[in-house]
């Protein structure tokens, strides 16, 4: 079996942890039986200093090509991040229909988390595409007194309810329980919507233990008792924010990772790990590679490579567990290749 992979390291240490990732799939390939035609794109901030765009005008249409797309961070202090968000990611996300960002956040063994007793092991499922990362409004005046910004938050009915759909069925597979984040207290047009069709949604699942909780307070019980959550469906500003609360409980933003599912599987899905392209430690060969490495392994599961992908969380675990090389978001001094090595050992 050959899976066709668009990789795009992108920016800071995207370049140091894509690399690691893409050793440990080669790993998994070979122990698996399973080859990958990696294409590399060097898009992203670097790629706009020169050419004033971040990916060239045909490449979405080269991405298309690929079974999955391996994405590193984009991101570069010099360059605004609406830029790089915009200019990539975001494209990618919508072009190829990713309207669920998946993200798996569970404690290690091995690792502590800054909160005391936490049992963590749950998904946030992100809407992707819409909500309140939309580009309706406009600012006027600006530079007066009478400046003013004007965002609109756009949610369909159609995307409210694949994303919440996709997360009821998630539930369904795992504890059976699904929580919604919601914040139609203050927000009153869009936020009943959403929890009217979460309402509808659920309906259709009547085994499923549903509650939902305004975000405010779920941000404080993602702290204070993270254990009772298992999925979480959020709209895209929530998810967002949600998702990297829950990896700092969880011990690092580092670790954590994510897949941009298109679940019809009529575009490439994308992987990527939750973290950003670190200015502050880039070039230094210290990031930890475990986000990259966990994504590469949810786009191993997203091909069929069930197998694979367990070896790979089975490694990563064997790694956390067993005192084994940690990087200093870890509280380790180890190096992102020593961190990569041990995880090769256990694939
Ligand atoms: N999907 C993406 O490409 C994405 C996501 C988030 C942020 N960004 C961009 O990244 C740039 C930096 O953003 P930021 O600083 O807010 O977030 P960040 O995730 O890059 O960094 C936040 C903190 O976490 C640490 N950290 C992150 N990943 C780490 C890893 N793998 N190992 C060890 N430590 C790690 C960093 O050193 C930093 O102190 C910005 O330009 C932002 O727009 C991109």
């Amino acid at each position: 079996m050959r899976h066709r992979i668009a990789v795009v390291p992108g920016d800071g240490i995207g370049r140091e942890v894509t690399p690691a990732a893409l050793e440990v799939l080669e790993a998994a390939g070979r122990r698996h039986g399973f080859a990958l035609d990696v294409t590399e794109h060097p898009w992203g901030c670097d790629y706009f200093v020169e050419n004033e765009r971040m990916m060239p005008p045909d490449g979405l249409d080269r991405l298309r090509e690929s079974d999955a797309i391996l994405l590193g961070a984009v991101g570069r202090p010099d360059v605004p991040d609406h830029i790089s968000l915009w200019g990539l990611l975001i494209p990618i996300r919508r072009t190829f229909r990713q309207y669920v960002n998946l993200r798996p956040v569970k404690l290690w063994p091995g690792i502590a988390s800054p909160v005391r007793d936490a049992r963590v092991d749950m998904v946030i499922v992100r809407e992707n595409v819409e909500g309140e990362y939309s580009e309706i409004g406009g600012r006027m005046n600006q530079g007066t007194d009478d400046e003013l910004a004007i965002q609109e938050a756009v949610f369909t009915r159609r995307g409210t309810d694949r994303v919440i759909e996709y997360a009821c069925r998630l539930a369904a597979t795992r504890s059976g329980r699904i929580c919604s984040a919601t914040k139609s207290n203050g927000i009153i047009h869009t936020m009943p919507f959403w929890d009217e069709r979460f309402a509808h949604a659920t309906a259709r699942y009547p085994h499923l233990e549903s509650e939902q909780v305004l975000i405010d307070a779920l941000a404080a019980a993602l702290v204070l008792d993270p254990g009772r959550f298992d999925v979480i469906v959020a709209s895209n500003l929530f998810g967002d924010i949600l998702s990297d609360l829950a990896a700092a409980v969880a011990g690092s933003i580092g670790i954590a990772p994510s897949g941009n599912l298109n679940p019809e599987r009529e575009c490439p899905s994308m992987f990527e790990p939750v973290h950003g392209s670190a200015p502050d430690i880039a070039g230094r060969g210290v990031a930890n590679p475990i986000g990259a490495i966990w994504s590469a392994a949810l786009m191993l599961e997203h091909l069929g490579e069930a197998d694979a992908a367990a070896s790979i969380l089975d490694a990563i675990g064997a790694v956390l567990a067993d005192d084994g090389p940690r990087t200093r978001d870890l509280g380790g001094t180890a190096t992102t290749a020593d961190v990569t090595r041990a995880i090769l050992e256990g694939v």
